[in-house]
């Protein structure tokens, strides 16, 4: 016997009692709604990341459409809702100071209004994990529909990579191997379609990780924007939300600690960018689920790297697309993964991959003859980093995986734009750029200012890549001997804050150690002399951010933001 459909939680507003439920539907009449769309349909909020400003996002709309005919055609009512949208490319100072504030009004939105479940629409980085932290925290019944990457950028014959080929045009540009017109020519091919960056920089990453979570529908991550097969996975989700509603199926039965293990997993063999760490910790927190950052190292770091894509590899993710996608990473991981978790469609990853074949194996290789052996994030610990601080060899110079070099230090990122190209700046490129101030309350916001330009000296005579250490993020898109997060941060005193000129600092990532070779003593002496900057702000969202906000080891989130508050409102307006 089928199991019975949960009351729904709209009729409270459309057919409760007859006072509010009269002001409710009669002032949602103004759209020209009949009185048979609030007859016990299953409301299905279609919560839109669409903004002109965020470029990535700008094809929402039709997306929207195609969601909404997908629910009507299941015998539910959609109702199309915006929430301030992260333009990653345009927004200052950082679209990660915005993630936890989209994430209260996604969670307030879906609180607080008349819904039975929610379809996501992301795509830019952060819309990602900013959407889905405000969903957990409801646990209505959810499922997420990503944009879609770009068409492969196509430049003087040659395939390029959004963001990834910008770090190496500029590069180029100032080593003098390319002119400014063909720098500017170059914009235009990388952008050529609708979607989001098309490299498997931090967007790609959380459209893999959604999919390894079992939050969207399977084979869903890699489908171009442009690709009609995308608008048809829309309305698919349309359809399905409406079942889900039906049978209840909420993210707290999807999210479970295997499902968040698959998606550590699956982000080593695709190469996934290093922000999934805090997106995921931050998930984790919302969920309930114990996960740390040392399981970044103990379940991923010694996986293989299977997905042949920039940053790490040579294509993009249209050729993923066309070679199979995620279900054949999936497959080819399946003695390592939790197979049997249930995904929005109800069914498996052992279902719903069953069987998927490879076409083209120079794209994503089989588990035993992968493009790299052992990649993953590393976690990193030490004096510099008591918490923590990672790094992504598979986008590092294995040479410089262990090093130790002369610490030449930047106070904060307008030290560093000021410093870093001028002749006399005492630099070899044996040294260790430090970067101070990029942390979650130092910059504010923990900006993706970790891969730090290289000395415009050492760019001149060849020099492509450096150990550079901070407390900042790095872009998905981009590569080099970065490490990132260091935890604590320098703006709370924090050992990096504590580095001056000259310092050694030792790597060693096999050893999994940042050490700063100053004694004990010493730091004691500095920390005595140390003091915090300044605030930032003392009004507003930013010195609210500042003042809650947890550290990269604990997944950037609001302190007051962690777990769960449902979709219960029981009070009423009128
Ligand atoms: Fe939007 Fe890269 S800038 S995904």
């Amino acid at each position: 016997m089928s199991k019975k459909s949960p009351e729904l939680r709209s009729k409270d507003w459309f057919g409760g009692d007859p006072k509010t439920s009269f002001i409710h539907r009669s002032w949602m009449k103004i759209e020209g709604i009949p009185d048979h769309e609030f007859n016990g349909k299953p409301v299905v909020g279609i919560c839109n990341t669409w903004s002109e400003l965020t470029p990535c996002n700008a094809h929402f709309r039709e997306l929207a459409e195609m969601v909404k005919r997908g629910v009507y055609e299941a015998g539910g009512f959609p109702v199309e809702f915006p929430v301030m949208s992260l333009g990653e490319p345009i927004m200052r100072p950082t679209t990660m100071l915005f993630r936890n504030l989209v994430s209260m009004d996604v969670e307030e939105s879906i609180r607080a209004n008349p819904m039975d479940g929610v379809v996501l629409l992301v795509g830019c980085d952060k819309t990602t994990p900013s959407t889905m932290m405000g969903a957990i925290s409801c646990d209505l019944p959810t499922i997420v529909v990503s944009g879609g990457p770009m068409l492969n950028g196509k430049f003087r014959g040659q395939d390029i990579g959004s963001g990834t080929d910008v770090w190496r045009f500029s590069e180029d540009l100032r080593a003098g191997k390319m002119t400014s017109e063909e720098f500017s020519a170059a914009e235009a091919c990388m952008s050529r379609s609708a979607g989001h960056c098309m490299t498997m920089g931090t967007a790609s990453t959380m459209a893999c990780m959604v999919e390894a979570l079992g939050m969207t529908l399977s084979g869903g991550a890699a489908i171009p924007a442009a690709d009609s097969r995308r608008k048809a996975l829309a309305q698919i989700a349309g359809n399905r939300i409406v079942e889900m509603i039906r049978e209840d199926l909420r993210p707290s039965q999807i999210l479970t600690k295997q499902a968040f293990e698959n998606a550590i997993m699956i982000n080593a063999a695709v190469g996934g960018s290093t922000n999934l760490v805090v997106h995921l910790l931050a998930l984790a927190g919302r969920a309930g689920i114990d996960i740390t950052l040392d399981d970044f190292d103990r379940i991923g770091s010694k996986l293989p790297l299977l997905v042949n894509l920039m940053p790490s590899g040579k294509y993009l993710m249209e050729d993923f697309y066309y070679a199979g996608g995620l279900p054949v990473v999936i497959q080819e991981l399946k003695h390592l993964l939790h197979m049997d978790v249930i995904t929005v469609n109800g069914r498996t990853h052992a279902d719903n991959t069953a069987g998927t074949p490879c076409y083209n194996r120079d794209v994503i290789a089989p588990f035993d003859a992968p493009i790299q052996k052992e990649v993953g994030i590393a976690v990193v610990r030490g004096n510099l980093a008591v918490d923590g601080a990672i790094i992504k060899p598979s986008a590092a110079t294995p040479a410089l995986l262990q090093h130790r070099g002369r610490a030449v230090v930047f106070e904060d990122i307008e030290d560093l734009h000021a410093r870093i190209d001028d002749p006399d700046l005492d630099v070899d490129e044996s040294c260790v750029l430090v970067l101070k101030g990029a942390g979650p309350k130092g910059y504010p916001g923990m900006a993706e200012v970790g891969n730090m330009p290289m000395p415009q000296k050492l760019v001149e005579a060849g020099v492509r890549d450096m150990v550079r250490i901070s407390d900042g993020r790095m872009s998905g898109t981009a590569y080099g001997t970065v490490v990132l997060h260091t935890s604590p941060e320098s703006a709370i005193g924090g050992t990096l804050a504590l580095v001056q000129n000259g310092d050694m600092i030792e790597l060693d990532v096999a050893g999994r150690r940042l050490h700063l070779e100053v004694s004990d003593e010493e730091l004691a002496r500095r920390r005595a002399a140390w003091t915090p900057p300044a605030p930032h702000d003392t009004r507003g969202y930013v010195k609210m951010y500042v003042d809650h906000v947890q550290q990269a080891h604990l997944g950037v989130d609001l302190d007051f933001l962690q777990g769960k508050s449902g979709a219960i409102v029981t009070r009423e307006a009128h």
